[in-house]
């Protein structure tokens, strides 16, 4: 009787060795900031405009990439409604507003449109958005990430030259579940985390008085823990949702807010640790 060796064959095998991946940087940009949460609404969008335009207030050449597929806030955030253009068919012309070049899938769909794609074609969004932009000449690229630690998350950690990651979180118990999470996943990516972020930390009354809505420290206790960097608290604050919702992120629209020189200092400190 045959012998039959049962054996994996050699194409088969050669699917099993881990795929490896190369990291392209955002041309035309030096940089790349991605501001992410595995939590869903807990600032990042609103981080990201303020802090893009508080590095553009210290002298940075700076662009934002909404990276948010299904749910886009750059458009309304950056009161932007216009399309991107393209003089040779191929490259996509960033469109500048308030000194920033932007790029988001809400300029090429209506409002309202919803983004029915699954993940393939979420990944060739991002790649198009990071491959066929022609960003010019930027310092600094700040990434508003969807949240989750899914496909847009793994398309920037494995094929794109991301340089650090802010991660932003309320401090409350079910956020900060996500948030390690999160920086779990960029570490075992091989991501640098920048540091952490504590937003709606606490909301001050007229009279001074602050109260921990969210409660208190949690987003510091887990930097301490992962040993990641404490950026800062950002507190709720009506101005920051006021301006966001009205198309004019606070730090562009009263940079002497106590708010906005809160998100200033922060992007002060991450500019330091670049060269
Ligand atoms: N510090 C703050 N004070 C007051 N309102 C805030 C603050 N941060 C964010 N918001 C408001 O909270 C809501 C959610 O914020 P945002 O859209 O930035 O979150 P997100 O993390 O980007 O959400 P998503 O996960 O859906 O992308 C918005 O209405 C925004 O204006
Ligand atoms: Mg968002």
């Amino acid at each position: 009787m045959d012998k039959k060796t049962v054996g994996l064959s050699e194409t088969f095998k050669g699917n099993m060795t881990p795929k490896s991946f190369t990291k392209n940087p955002i041309k035309g940009t030096k940089f790349t900031i991605a501001i992410s949460s595995a939590k869903g609404g807990v600032g990042k969008s609103t981080f990201a405009m303020n802090f893009a335009l508080a590095l553009k207030s210290t002298g940075s050449k700076v662009g934002i990439l909404d990276a948010d597929i299904y749910g886009p806030s750059l458009p309304k955030m950056m009161s932007i409604n216009k399309k991107p253009e393209s003089k040779d068919g191929k490259g996509l012309i960033p469109i500048e507003q308030y000194g920033v070049q932007c790029m988001s899938i809400g300029f090429l769909v209506d409002e309202t449109t919803p983004m029915i794609w699954r993940g393939p074609m979420v990944t060739s969004a991002i790649k198009t958005f990071t491959q066929k932009v022609l960003w010019n000449d930027l310092d600094f690229i700040v990434i508003d990430m969807p949240p989750g630690t899914g496909d847009t998350q793994l398309t920037f950690a494995q094929e794109i030259k991301v340089d650090g990651v802010i991660i932003v979180s309320t401090p409350q118990e079910i956020a900060l579940l996500d948030v390690k999470r999160g920086i779990r996943m960029f570490d075992k990516l091989k991501v640098p985390i920048l540091g952490l972020v504590d937003n709606m930390s606490f909301f001050e009354t007229d009279d001074g008085k602050n109260y921990n809505i969210f409660g208190e420290g949690g987003v510091e206790k887990v930097a301490i823990n992962y040993k990641k960097e404490f950026l800062g608290k950002i507190p709720i604050n009506i101005d920051l949702r006021v301006a966001a919702d009205t198309g004019k992120p606070l730090v562009e629209k009263n940079p002497d807010h106590k708010v906005s020189k809160i998100i200033v200092e922060i992007a002060k400190k991450i500019k330091r640790s670049f060269p």
